[in-house]
């Protein structure tokens, strides 16, 4: 029956031709008042989850993964029993696990130390994945794609404008990944170059930002390395490294102890 037809019938006549089709017509008002809000916040449930989904799209096309494939691990997936210390490896599991739950109410930096292979990029990955199964954004962007595309850009227009979508990128991800931070500086942790210098400054800047009514910070930012804070200042700037480097130990995640599994 056309909708125009159906207004004009009475309650009655809509009470029985519901009840002949086997739905239930609520014409209690308050019932009503409560199926409308339940579909308001439904609908509103449903863009607000199409939008972050497109965000999150849109923010895995603009990550800068090393060998520009995306790699993806959960905390499910971390296997303490590969280390010979077991125990220290489930402990770094739960301190990043911590971390991540941490993260969804707080904003704070993160750096997650230690030798090659052992697990640092798989437990900051397993993060990224804990809070974006929360609605935030999250970014992955390898220092050593960043450097060479920022060095591509200074000869090639294409790149020079990939570089400012992607530090735009990095600026706005609610949760950012540095992966293998200090890489840039070569074998000696020489100082790195200007330019770049200059780029992180200005990424790990802006996401240092606190929301005016709050004061809380808006964003957090996760580093992994090989290298020592003593190294890091051999290779950038401290003002780089005083908004890049966390303040807390608790939010240093040490791989002591662990040995390469790769
Ligand atoms: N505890 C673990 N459980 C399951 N897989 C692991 C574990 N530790 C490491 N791996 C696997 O070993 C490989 C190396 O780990 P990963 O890349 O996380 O090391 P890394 O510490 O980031 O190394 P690098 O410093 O060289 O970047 C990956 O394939 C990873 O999934
Ligand atoms: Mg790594």
């Amino acid at each position: 029956m056309e909708a125009t037809k159906l207004l004009s019938l009475s309650k009655a006549s809509l009470r029985k031709l519901a009840a002949e089709h086997g739905v239930e017509l609520i014409t209690d008002e308050e019932k009503i008042k409560e199926f409308k809000e339940n579909r308001e916040k439904e609908w509103h449930k449903n863009l607000t989850d199409k939008l972050f989904q497109k965000k999150m799209r849109f923010f895995d096309s603009i990550s800068l993964w090393s060998g520009d494939e995306k790699i993806e691990f959960t905390f499910n997936d971390w296997d303490a029993a590969k280390q010979k210390d077991v125990q220290q490896a489930k402990d770094i599991g739960n301190q990043c696990f911590s971390l991540a739950k941490k993260m969804l109410t707080d904003n704070f930096n993160v750096v997650l130390m230690g030798k090659p292979g052992t697990g640092k990029t798989s437990l900051a990955l397993a993060m990224l994945d804990a809070v974006h199964k929360k609605n935030k954004t999250t970014m992955f962007a390898s220092t050593m794609a960043f450097s060479l595309l920022l060095k591509k850009s200074f000869n090639d227009k294409n790149a020079k404008f990939q570089v400012e979508k992607v530090s735009s990128a990095m600026k706005r991800a609610d949760v950012l990944l540095l992966d293998d931070f200090g890489t840039e500086g070569g074998m000696n942790s020489s100082p790195v170059y200007d330019e770049l210098q200059n780029r992180f400054f200005d990424i790990a800047d802006a996401r240092i930002v606190k929301d005016k009514n709050t004061g809380k910070r808006l964003k957090s930012t996760i580093l992994t390395t090989n290298n020592s804070f003593e190294q890091f200042r051999e290779m950038y700037n401290e003002k780089i490294l005083s908004r890049l480097i966390p303040h807390k130990a608790e939010q240093i995640v040490a791989f002591k102890n662990m040995e390469d599994v790769r």
